[in-house]
């Protein structure tokens, strides 16, 4: 690094992005893609488990995309069912075909709970519809929603998921704080809880039940550190919904087809009213499906409730997402064991470390999603819920580590509740090379205490 701070490594991202915000706010089309601790990074080519940036480093990618890509960059199955597609009837029909029924068809074979879906574009509008759904159908208000768990940026269900520990209610209920300016205090009629408490989700359904439409969550905590459902959480939460003749909506957009085909339905036994799912669903290409029980999504072939969408079940993502369907349908058993097995020894290889260099540490995998965190302290009881997470983890410890991984060629978001995605591309051989380069990044011991380079603000 040179003396003003500047990667020499990475002049050709800075500039770049330098360049980009003259034109895009902020040089990105997300704030997630340059927060203010990132150091530049812009790619040049992907394939397989690596990208290359525009400075021609190489880097092993632990973020593929957010979680979409689960068979790698550039699949070549979903890349030449693109390039069919396109040569067949475009990018964009405005009318119905036969794709996005098959793709439905598979869809279901892995969600038993979803007799009829729709497709989007995004999660984000995913769990928009699921809320008017459940609102509409049940004809109350109330939705009850989670610390650290995230839907997506629609008004409906934004709130401020990582916020600072001194905003979050003292009391274990509270309204939802807004989750950015400009949202005229939505979301509106949500109550916020800490997850994996059941007494307290119980409570409040006992109380208050006949107000509340729905339950929502992601049943893995992807977005709070990959904490993973206490044992009956989620049948908890089950019981209560019914009880109150609510319904349980779980939001799969991480977790469909990535911690076992049939999501979190699958692995721990639960069965959703309604389901989200995104990213791996489609290998790669922007699409998201709301679906569930036929008497709910009813609403939607009757019109009471709207749901469109320009480029909803466009044939090209269409095609996209029935390859990666299909690929689950003939090898999925293969598939999902293949990614716990590559998890388990990337987490077992990074506790190794960790342990070598005589930091704390927690690495946790729920299949092939994975976080890692430095504890500000040993001997901390294993966090269950984004407050726990919150306060045990050393974020800026974190970042300084990422920051060395990034320059020794290994990817990962630097904020700390972004989970690690693994792929069919992260090969046992790419793994041992994972953790490879993060030994030698670790055993520097350069990243423990705060330097020069201390980054500036830590939250998202
Ligand atoms: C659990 C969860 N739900 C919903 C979304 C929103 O999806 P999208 O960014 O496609 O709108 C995300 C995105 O990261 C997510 O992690």
């Amino acid at each position: 690094m040179r003396e003003d701070g500047r990667d020499k490594q990475f002049e050709g991202s800075r500039r770049l992005l330098e360049r980009a915000r003259q034109s895009v706010a902020g040089g990105a089309n997300s704030n997630m893609r340059v927060l203010p601790y990132h150091l530049p990074l812009a790619i040049d080519r992907a394939e397989g488990a690596r990208v290359w940036d525009v400075d021609g480093n190489e880097l092993i990618d632990m973020n593929m995309g957010y979680g979409p890509l689960i068979f790698g960059h550039r699949p070549a199955m979903v890349l030449r069912a693109i390039e069919e597609e396109i040569q067949r009837r475009g990018t964009v029909l405005g009318f119905p075909h036969e794709l996005s029924h098959q793709v439905a068809e598979l869809v279901k074979k892995s969600f038993p709970s979803i007799d009829l879906l729709r497709f989007s574009s995004t999660g984000t509008e995913t769990a928009q519809t699921a809320v008017r759904l459940a609102r509409a159908h049940t004809g109350r208000p109330l939705i009850v929603m989670f610390e650290g768990h995230y839907h997506g940026s629609s008004d409906a269900v934004f709130h401020r998921y990582h916020a600072p520990l001194d905003a979050l209610a003292a009391q274990a209920q509270g309204r939802a704080i807004p989750g950015t300016a400009g949202m005229n205090g939505a979301p509106r009629d949500a109550i916020v809880l800490p997850w994996n408490d059941a007494d307290t989700l119980s409570a409040l359904m006992a109380a208050r039940g006949e107000e509340i439409a729905a339950i929502i969550m992601e049943p893995v905590a992807g977005n709070a550190g990959v904490i993973p459902p206490r044992p009956g959480f989620l049948q908890c939460a089950r019981v209560a919904a019914d009880a109150a003749g609510s319904l349980l909506i779980l939001d799969e957009v991480i977790t469909g087809f990535r911690i076992a085909r049939g999501g979190a339905q699958q692995r721990f036994g639960v069965r959703a009213d309604l389901t989200l799912l995104a990213k791996a669903l489609s290998g790669g290409v922007p699409v998201g499906a709301v679906g569930g029980r036929a008497d709910i999504m009813q609403q939607i072939v009757d019109g009471r409730v709207f749901h469109g969408g320009v480029y909803s079940g466009n044939p090209m993502s269409m095609a996209a997402a029935l390859a990666v369907q299909r690929a689950y349908d003939a090898d999925g058993e293969r598939t999902f064991a293949d990614l716990e097995r590559g998890a388990a020894q990337l987490a077992g290889g990074l506790r190794h470390i960790f342990v070598e260099a005589g930091v704390p540490a927690l690495v946790r995998h729920v299949g092939a999603m994975l976080s890692c965190f430095f504890l500000k302290q040993e001997d901390t009881p294993e966090p269950m819920d984004y407050r726990a997470v919150a306060e045990a983890a050393d974020a800026e410890r974190y970042i300084r580590f990422q920051h060395r991984a990034q320059r020794a060629g290994v990817y990962f978001h630097p904020n700390l509740f972004e989970p690690w995605y693994l792929s069919t591309a992260h090969t046992p051989a790419v793994i041992d090379e994972v953790l490879e380069r993060l030994e030698t990044v670790a055993k520097r011991g350069d990243w423990l205490a705060a330097g020069a380079d201390q980054p500036q603000g830590v939250g998202v």
